[in-house]
């Protein structure tokens, strides 16, 4: 796995998701070592984007962990995640005509490295 500092480890176990009170994921384990690069595969509705979604802080994680170099991140927010350098970025068009490359781009950076990306005035 890549992330902004190199390379992170991330260890999913036993993850389950729900949408308010649709469950959409049970136990789903998975480790992506520093660097590894993985591939999700499945038929549509297995739960692809519903796991990434998790990882990232978009959907509520129900029980399970997932650990990114050690660190518990499950039921954290978006916000708080992208700190740890981890963001998702949703393919192109799936986010609406106003979200086509800039945004996806920027939404990866720290506030702090936003801010110093920011214009002046
Ligand atoms: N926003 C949502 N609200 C309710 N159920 C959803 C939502 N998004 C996905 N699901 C359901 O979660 C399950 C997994 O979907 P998804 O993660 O999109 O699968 P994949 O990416 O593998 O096609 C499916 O049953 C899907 O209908
Ligand atoms: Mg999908």
């Amino acid at each position: 796995m890549i992330t902004r500092n190199g390379g992170a480890r991330l260890e999913i176990r036993d993850l389950a998701v729900a949408y308010g009170d649709v469950q959409a994921l049970w136990g789903i384990s998975l480790t992506v070592e520093p660097g590894e690069i993985v591939a999700l595969v499945g038929p549509n509705g297995a739960g692809k984007t519903t796991t990434l979604r998790a990882v990232s802080g978009i959907v509520r994680v129900v029980s399970g962990s997932i650990e990114l170099d050690g660190a518990e991140i499950a039921g954290r927010g978006p916000h708080e995640i992208v700190e740890h350098g981890l963001v998702h970025v949703p393919r192109a068009g799936s986010c609406g005509r106003a979200c086509r490359s800039r945004k996806p781009c920027s939404s990866g950076r720290t506030p702090r490295e936003r801010a110093a990306e920011a214009p002046r005035r």
